[in-house]
């Protein structure tokens, strides 16, 4: 079967190389993909939200299955896109990605269901979201736009101040662009965070191992949130009780208020969590694997990610195993200098070759291309995941942070600090 995959960074590397796995993979094509994604599979010259495009490659080359990573093509409808023309594909539809795409719509979702999460109010008005702010209420206080922000449209403000500010930015300055046409108001919940993925065929969910992300820029978590800047799988604190929680007042609850809402979500649905004193909350929900969670969770999956997959998009999820291996993984991403601010693109990297042929030790790109010498060279704020797999997660931590160290480039940056929590464990 030859499989498309739909983007071009991280997660959809690690994707590639666990398709790449499978007995049943023939020809695997990437759009738009990477440099590192060229060595596993053939890029395209399409982008994401060309819908059109996709289709018609997709009719044209005969592809058994595209697989969708990306939230800005899923929540824009490119599964109804595909289905519309009758080809299979791995993702939800547009009215289940709004899971996603509306925090909005979660929250409402979490409410009406009695799903656990941070209390909170909606506006589409800059004015009554300060009346409100300026009411009787507690801080710190998150501000999150509505719609997708490159996981960069949540502000945690400490005081009034800091609240009036984020408003504006959000709703009027329009800093996150239309995401921030409504805002959410949410209470500041603390606990440990946790990850956790799943594979849903609308009815049945199965969830993967836990991962921990990284969000924000600086070591001990100081700085602006980005996309992530590094993960650990599995978090030594999600444990087994913790999980049969979950699994019983946020999972399975979660699928089944999609399917009554009918809007029944087939694909990847990723919990981000807070495990509070009042027990875990879900902070947001996202349509897809996580980035950088997959570069640690994949290279675990002992299953064949195509029958996961398959038997996701044919509703037959609970007649599959999915099966992890009992190890585990660090990834520490290489960002450009700068991100997520302003960077420099075009920097050429060396040190690749470093990881030709390890078992244990993977470098998946997540924006690199190929310089005007056919080097490779940087292309994006987060450059490369650096992965490690062993028997525990500190050994996985020194083998990753040992392996980025042979890669390089001007003004190349990487926190110092991920997977800190494992020493608390
Ligand atoms: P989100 O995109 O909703 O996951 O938010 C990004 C990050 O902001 C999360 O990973 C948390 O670290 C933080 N965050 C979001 N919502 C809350 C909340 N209600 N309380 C505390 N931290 C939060
Ligand atoms: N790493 C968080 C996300 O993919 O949204």
């Amino acid at each position: 079967m030859d499989i498309l995959i739909v983007g071009g960074g991280g997660r959809e590397h690690a994707i590639a190389r666990s398709v790449k796995k499978s007995a049943r993979a023939g020809r695997i094509y990437c759009a738009p993909g990477n440099a590192g994604i060229s060595e596993i599979a053939e890029c395209v010259d399409i982008r994401p939200m060309e819908f059109d495009r996709l289709v018609a490659f997709a009719k044209e080359k005969n592809i058994g299955l595209t697989i969708v990573g990306m939230d800005d093509p899923l929540v824009g409808g490119i599964v109804d896109a595909f289905e519309k023309e009758g080809l299979r594909v791995f993702g939800p539809d547009k009215k289940a990605a709004i899971i996603e795409g509306s925090k909005a719509f979660s929250k409402d979702l979490m409410k009406k269901y009695n799903i656990p999460t941070a209390g909170y109010e909606t506006f589409d008005n800059a004015d009554d979201a300060r009346g409100y702010i300026d009411g009787d209420i507690s801080y710190p206080v998150v501000l999150k736009a509505d719609g997708l922000a490159l996981g960069k449209g949540v502000l945690i403000c400490n005081d009034r101040e800091e609240a009036h500010a984020g408003i504006s930015q959000i709703m009027e300055e329009k800093k996150f662009g239309d995401a921030g046409n409504r805002l959410v108001v949410e209470e500041f919940l603390t606990g440990r965070e946790v990850s956790v993925l799943s594979f849903v065929d609308g009815t049945t969910i199965k969830t993967m191992t836990s991962a921990q992300d990284h969000k924000r820029a600086g070591d001990g978590d100081t700085g602006p949130n980005t996309g992530g800047m590094g993960t650990f799988s599995p978090s030594p604190f999600y444990t087994d009780e913790i999980h049969n929680i979950c699994m019983k007042t946020i999972y399975q609850p979660t699928v089944d208020a999609m399917k009554a809402e009918g809007r029944p979500f087939r694909g990847v649905l990723f919990f981000g969590l807070m495990l509070t004193g009042k027990g875990p909350k879900v902070l947001e929900y996202n349509a897809r694997f996580g980035d950088p969670e997959a570069q640690v969770v994949l290279p675990r999956l002992e299953s064949d990610i195509l029958d996961i997959m398959e038997a996701c998009v044919d509703g037959r999820l609970d007649s599959v195993d999915l099966k992890f291996a009992d190890n585990a993984a660090v990834c520490v991403v290489v960002a450009s200098g700068g991100y997520p601010g302003h960077y420099e693109k075009g920097k050429v990297i060396t040190g690749l070759d470093y990881f030709d042929g390890k078992e244990n030790e993977f470098c998946f790109h997540a924006g690199t291309a190929f310089g005007a010498d056919g080097s490779v060279v940087t292309n994006g704020g987060r450059v490369l995941g650096i992965t490690a797999v062993g028997a525990d997660l500190k050994s996985a931590r020194s083998l990753a942070y040992e392996a980025s160290g042979h890669v390089s480039f001007e003004g190349a940056m990487k926190r110092s600090d991920i997977g800190k929590a494992i020493d608390e464990a």
